[in-house]
This record gives structure tokens, sequence and C-alpha cells, in this order.
């Protein structure tokens, strides 16, 4: 299998399985990241999802530039199709939260699949970049837009045009991830931080989820008006009237997001 797709419990852990190409994205792994992103979405019995890369050296090296070389030999268009197939069903179109483990190099498509996760956290020899440049091609799959919206300008800038890879630290520093670990400690920080989430009322996370993606791009007054249709449409959950119920009889919630 290019992907390997677990389910821990409530969480669905997808591990790209191409370590001798550094996970590189070819066809195979988009299509099982699909159909793992599928699975994930539409089973009532997950509600958060890891992202990582087998082994020690990559989380993604990116789209599958050996393939690109291939399509380029016959026509254009099939050498775009790797990152056309990441982005089918993205992370940050699903409203149960991702988190991206990032266990060793994250750069081109790979970078642009950690950023559409909501969390990301990095090993500490991680390196991250936007290194399309040098092969003549664009951030295409979504870098040139959500990396300028995650750091500050200048530093997407930097990261875009220089095509230079930044180390784990100094994507701490401008907040392009949430934690750096040592690589021992990654999956076992990505599994605290989603099992600290399964604790949490599910539709009340997605919900947020939702808010916080939606409401990005839109004016304040209309982004308030969002949040507060989907705070409503909270209030008659079984969820909210378990967590209130707790809340005063002084217990853990028993949540099963309905
Ligand atoms: C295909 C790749 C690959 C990739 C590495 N490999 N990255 N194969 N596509 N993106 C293969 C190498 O060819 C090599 O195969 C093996 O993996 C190990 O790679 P090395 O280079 O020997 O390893 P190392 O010295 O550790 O360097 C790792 C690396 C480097 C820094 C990640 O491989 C690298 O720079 N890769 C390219 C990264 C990149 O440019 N990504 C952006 C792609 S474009 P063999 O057979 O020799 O062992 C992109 C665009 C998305 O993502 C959006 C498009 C619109």
């Amino acid at each position: 299998m290019a992907v390997d797709y677990e389910k821990k419990g409530k969480i669905a852990i997808m591990t790209i399985n191409r370590p001798e190409a550094r996970n590189a994205l070819g066809a195979d792994v988009s299509r099982e990241m699909n159909e793992a992103m599928v699975d994930f979405r539409d089973d009532p019995n997950l509600w958060v999802a890891i992202i990582t890369g087998a082994g020690d050296k990559a989380f993604s090296a990116g789209a599958d530039i050996k393939g690109f070389a291939r399509g380029l030999d016959s026509s254009g268009a099939a050498a775009a199709e790797p990152a056309r197939t990441v982005e089918r069903v993205r992370a940050d179109q699903i409203w149960k939260p991702f988190i991206a483990a990032i266990n060793g190099y994250a750069l081109g498509g790979g970078l642009e699949l950690a950023m559409t996760c909501d969390i990301r956290i990095a090993a500490e020899h991680a390196e991250l970049g936007q290194p399309e440049i040098n092969i003549g091609i664009i951030a295409g799959a979504g870098g040139t837009q959500r990396l300028p919206r995650f750091v500050p300008r200048a530093m997407a800038a930097k990261i875009l045009l220089t095509g230079e890879r930044i180390s784990a630290q100094e994507a701490l520093r401008i907040g392009l991830v949430s934690d750096v670990v040592p690589l021992d400690q990654l999956m076992p920080t990505a599994m605290q931080i989603a099992e600290t989430i399964c604790q949490k009322a599910p539709l009340s996370v997605r919900a947020t989820k939702q808010a916080m993606i939606q409401g990005y791009n839109l004016p304040l007054n209309e982004g308030l008006q969002l949040e507060h249709e989907l705070a409503v449409g909270l209030r008659s959950t079984k969820d909210r009237a378990e967590g209130v119920r707790a809340f005063v009889e002084k217990r853990a919630p028993v949540f099963k997001a309905e």
C-alpha cells in the first residue's frame, strides 16, 4: 500500500508509505490518500485524523518528480495530475480535525498537504520548504495561497521565492508548526493531541473548524454571522445537554456526536 490507513479508537492514522522515494506523492499515494480521507470523513466512529510519513527521513518530498519527467515526455497535462489528485479531497474541506505529524522533509506538495491540516507538529530534524521554483513550476497545490496566510508575508515570500528549506525550529518561530519534539515523541504527541480533541464535544470541534476556515475569507461581520449560525445549530444537540449536565453533576461528559 502506498498509504497505510489505520484506525485506533476514534483516531485515523494515514501514513504515506514510500520511504525509499522520500514519500513522494505519486498517483498511487494520491489515490489511496483520497480513499482514506473519504473513509475518514464518512465513518461516524472516527473523530480526528493524523497524517504522517513512513520512516525518519520524510513526511513527503512533494509531487513525484520522476512521474513529472515521464509525464512531460508525452503531455504537460499528465505531468500536473499528481497535484490535482492531492487536491481531490482536502483535509480543510472535512470539518473533522487533521494533525500533520511531520517526521522529516515536508517539501513542495508535502508541505502543501501539511498546510491543509489544522495542527502541524514537527520532529526536531524536519525541514520544510517550497522548492518548486527549482524545477520550473510553482507551489501550485495551495502553497502560494496558504503560506502567505499562515506566516508573516516576508517569511512566506522568502520561502516561496528562494526555494530554501527552513528548519523545524524556524517553522516553530514563524508559527508554521505548533510544536517541535524529538522524533520518538512525534507520534505520541500527535496521539495525545488527538486524544485531547476526542474528549471534547465532536460537533463543537467540527463547527469550530468550519467557522475558522470559512470565516477566514469573510469580512468580520459575515464571519460573526457564520459563527452565530453554527452556535445556534449546536443549541439543540444531545451533546450540549450532556456537556452542561456533566458539568453540573461534576463528572466527565460522554459525548456521542449527536
Ligand atoms: C520523486 C524523489 C523525490 C520526489 C526524493 N526522491 N524526492 N522521487 N519525487 N519529489 C527520491 C530520489 O530521487 C531518490 O531516489 C530517493 O528519493 C532519495 O532521495 P535523495 O535525494 O537521494 O535523498 P536525500 O539526499 O536525503 O535528499 C532528500 C530531499 C531531496 C532533500 C527530499 O530528495 C529533494 O530535494 N527532493 C526533491 C524535493 C522537491 O523538489 N519537491 C518538490 C516537488 S514539486 P533514488 O532512486 O535515487 O534512490 C511539488 C509540486 C506540487 O511538490 C504542486 C505541483 C503543482
